[in-house]
């Protein structure tokens, strides 16, 4: 299979899926918005994007499955299947905010083969395939080399289930605050990432994340240098939701960080 060309072919469909979003922005109506769980949102973009997206990849890999955040279609048994989240940001994107992307990832049962992220307001594509490199619009990435943890940028998220996470989220930002250099806090999983990626962010966390926000993003880090974890350490990362990324250098730090959280 020719992992670079299925992405070129990729980073296409995720800027047209892009080029949706960003056309109903402005139509959207707050009537338009339901709740899926407390404080976790999806309209008809999120459910239209994904449609347009699963469509013109099963062009692409006829005999894939489907593992996408808002369900459209199914992954059942294919060696190789898509994992899609069609609108990462939606909680930005309903409120007219900028930071949210389309992000596709192509993996098997053991690993992820191609990842694009499209960050839709900066028209920044960022992608990757196995054994690729990573790329963002045509320039190759790494992850910088930064080994000091009261100078790094780490990204933090909230995530929606508060009642579950609160505790995690208290820790994380009193032990950093004043410790590292600034945390920030996207909005988006698949582009908190790919901040790592690209260099400008030095280790990023979050808990009870989907699959579909860090799937393609994960790769755009590996092949950009960089570590992806479970909150243990562990890299078998992939089908789980506890997530810590960074530059590599500063990694143990943040997994000694969070040691007291990861099974709570
Ligand atoms: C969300 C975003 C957000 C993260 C949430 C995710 P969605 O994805 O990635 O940054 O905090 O945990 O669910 O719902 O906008 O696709």
């Amino acid at each position: 299979m020719d992992y670079q060309s299925i992405t070129e072919k990729v980073c296409k469909v995720a800027r047209e899926a892009g080029s949706y979003l960003k056309s109903e922005q402005e139509k959207l109506r707050e009537e338009q918005v339901v709740q899926k769980h407390s404080h976790d949102y999806v309209s008809y973009v999120d459910k239209a994007s994904e449609r347009l997206v699963v469509s013109r990849l099963k062009t692409i890999l006829p005999d894939s499955g489907f593992l996408t955040e808002e369900g459209t279609a199914v992954h059942e048994g294919e060696p190789y299947w898509w994992v899609i989240d069609p609108l990462d940001g939606t909680t930005n994107y309903i409120h007219g905010y900028h930071g949210y992307a389309v992000s596709i990832a192509l993996r098997n049962e053991h690993e992820i083969l191609s990842g694009v992220v499209y960050d839709v307001c900066l028209d920044e594509c960022f992608y990757s395939w196995k054994g690729g490199g990573s790329w963002l619009n045509g320039k190759r990435l790494h992850v910088n080399s930064h080994h000091d943890i009261t100078q790094a940028l780490l990204g933090i998220e909230l995530p929606y289930d508060a009642a579950n996470y609160q505790p995690t989220i208290h820790h994380l930002i009193s032990h950093f605050y004043g410790l590292c250099g600034g945390f920030r806090m996207n909005g988006s999983a698949a582009l908190g990432i790919c901040n790592v990626a690209s260099g400008r962010y030095d280790g990023w966390l979050e808990r009870g994340i989907g699959q579909w926000d860090h799937a393609a993003a994960s790769l755009v880090l590996l092949e950009a240098g960089g570590v992806i974890t479970r909150f243990d350490g562990s890299p078998d990362y992939i089908n789980y939701g506890d997530i810590i990324a960074s530059n590599g250098t500063i990694h143990q730090e943040l997994v000694e960080a969070v040691k007291e959280y990861r099974l709570k």
